[in-house]
């Protein structure tokens, strides 16, 4: 059985015109990898956008999920990252091919700087940032990437990155739920053509058994799941909860046949606690 009528992911542009779906299934290190539920996600239930990253080492599972499940490479939105250990302009340009042959395929749609801060001693976060997205430009500019973008960036970061390079991020993915809401960050990157893209959407399981949640989740006869989801996306940010198991990903991906009311997008938009359930890149100059 296919859920993909009611999943219908609509997309939004970036600033390139691409456009990227606003729901995808997340892949991680933590908790575990399934191929099972992958190939599930992609031939039941209609999902096209997968985020994954070097660092999470299932590039090779995730390729070969891909190819099993006969979906044309052309259908799929394929996010990838570049892990801080390969920063530098030539290390750069080698991993992203390195993590196109893990995956078996000739490009990604979105490849993105994983991490703010440099790894590499006596060289500053700015110029590493700077000489990085340098090749990332080139990866664009080459095909490589059909879009690139950076993760866990702030303000200053972006800032900073405006007046070092030329093609402005086309997307900024950035912790976002119900606890942690960047709003001015949101914002700035509205402004600026950034997409706005938010990870770990159900705070690693955290929002979920939060009274607030589960009174609305009662209330639209729906999941805790569900409703912060469709949360993200009626704030027209991009999402990407993660799950290992086919009934959850089926459930997670059921968040189009039904609308929040203003009176529980404002509920939910009041729980913000700015707690930092993965990483706080605060602290990173
Ligand atoms: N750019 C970055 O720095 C960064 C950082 C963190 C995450 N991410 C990306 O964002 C994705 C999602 O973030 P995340 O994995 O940190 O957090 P998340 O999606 O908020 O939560 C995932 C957790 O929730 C559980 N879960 C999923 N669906 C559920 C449901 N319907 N009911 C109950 N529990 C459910 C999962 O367990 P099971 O797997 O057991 O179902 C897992 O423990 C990642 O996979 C990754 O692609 C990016």
């Amino acid at each position: 059985m296919t859920f993909a009528p009611e999943l219908s992911c609509p997309a939004i542009p970036l600033s390139n015109g691409l456009q990227i779906p606003l729901f995808g299934l997340g892949t991680s290190h933590h908790g575990g990898y399934s191929h099972e539920a992958i190939v599930y996600a992609l031939t039941e239930c209609g999902v096209r956008h997968i985020d994954t990253a070097k660092r999470y080492g299932c590039e090779k599972k995730l390729g070969d999920a891909i190819t099993e499940s006969g979906i044309p490479r052309s259908d799929l939105w394929v996010t990838n990252k570049l892990w801080h250990g390969d920063y530098g302009y030539k290390a750069a340009k080698k991993a992203c091919l390195d993590s196109c042959s893990q995956m078996g395929v000739e490009y990604f749609d979105l490849y993105l700087m994983h991490w703010p801060e440099s790894s590499r001693p006596g060289c500053s976060n700015r110029e590493m940032r700077a000489e990085t997205w340098r090749a990332l430009e080139e990866l664009y500019k080459e095909g490589l990437c059909c879009a690139i973008g950076v993760s866990n960036f702030l303000v200053h970061h972006l800032e900073e990155l405006k007046e070092d390079c030329t093609v402005v991020p086309h997307v900024n993915q950035v912790e976002y739920h119900p606890f942690q809401q960047p709003n001015h960050l949101m914002e700035y990157c509205r402004q600026e053509g950034i997409v706005f893209e938010g990870y770990s959407p159900l705070a690693k399981g955290q929002v979920l058994s939060n009274p607030t949640v589960l009174q609305i989740a009662e209330k639209h006869s729906r999941t805790p799941a569900q409703i912060c989801i469709r949360w993200s996306i009626q704030n027209g940010v991009v999402t990407i909860p993660k799950s290992t198991k086919k009934k959850r990903i089926q459930e997670n991906c059921q968040v189009f046949g039904f609308q929040l009311e203003e009176s529980d997008m404002a509920a939910l938009g009041g729980l913000h606690d700015g707690r930092h359930v993965s990483w706080d890149p605060t602290n990173v100059e």
